[in-house]
């Protein structure tokens, strides 16, 4: 192999390794969630994902017969163990003011009495994000939408959207969203109240969340310092 061909080599290792990296064309987690109660439902998360097609059924209550309330529910058929369900659905109440909505799953053997939860108002649409995993897989199971405190309340549900992810999927979407949603350099400037920029001060960073781990560099010996203590860490 003369000198040309194995630059050549190289160059192809390079462009391969770098569309392995971009080849994922899994579905990327979907952040969009809103608090605000909304004349008219968004479009559905996932373009609908697996719930593109369907439409809830009026089921009546399964989770508690003895009310005989019917709740819609969507039928989910071939559930599998461990894919990480994301789902959201936008709610509409009426026969009272507001009322806790809560989503729940019931399968052939459990039930996941609490995956999302929302207070709906009377009048206007709201968003109800929640997700599940399942322990077993489940040929034929239920996600009802029902009021927390057994009134009998009208519930309406549009925009609804279930969306899967395997394993490997989750694990590339906590990868890029580190990458590119909370792996951010920051440079701090200590200034006296007057706007002079103060030389050479110490400064202390507290973590007050533990979701967010804090590095920081040392620029005069390039170390890098986890800020949460090993003790805490050990705890998390
Ligand atoms: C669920 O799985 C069974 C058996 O693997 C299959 O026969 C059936 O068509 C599947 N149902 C749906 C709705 O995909
Ligand atoms: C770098 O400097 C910091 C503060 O001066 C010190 O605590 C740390 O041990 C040093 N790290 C190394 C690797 O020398």
């Amino acid at each position: 192999m003369n000198h040309n061909s194995a630059l050549l080599v190289f160059l192809l290792l390079i462009i391969n390794g770098v569309s392995l990296a971009t080849s994922y064309d899994g579905p990327l987690y979907d952040f969009t969630a809103y608090i605000e109660c909304k004349e008219q439902p968004e479009d559905p998360l996932y373009n609908g994902g697996i719930l593109k097609h369907e439409a809830p059924e009026n089921l009546i209550s399964i989770a508690d017969s003895s009310t005989g309330f019917y709740s819609p529910a969507f039928v989910l058929h071939n559930l599998t163990q461990g894919t990480i369900y994301c789902f959201s659905v936008w709610v509409k109440i009426q026969g009272a003011h507001s009322a806790l909505i809560q989503a729940s799953l019931k399968t052939e053997d459990a039930t996941y009495s609490c995956i999302g939860t929302v207070l709906a108002k009377h009048g206007c649409w709201s968003f109800l994000k929640g997700g599940f995993v399942l322990d077993s897989p489940a040929k034929l199971s239920f996600l009802l939408f029902q009021n927390s405190d057994d009134r009998d309340i009208d519930i309406a549900i549009d925009s609804a959207s279930l969306q899967p992810f395997t394993d490997q999927e989750w694990r590339f979407n906590q990868q890029y969203i580190i990458n590119t949603e909370r792996k951010r350099a920051v440079t701090i400037h200590v200034a006296e109240g007057n706007g002079v920029r103060l030389q050479g001060a110490s400064i202390a960073i507290e973590q007050v969340s533990k979701d967010f781990p804090v590095w920081i560099r040392n620029f005069k010996n390039n170390s890098w310092k986890f800020t949460l203590s090993e003790m805490v860490r050990g705890a998390i």
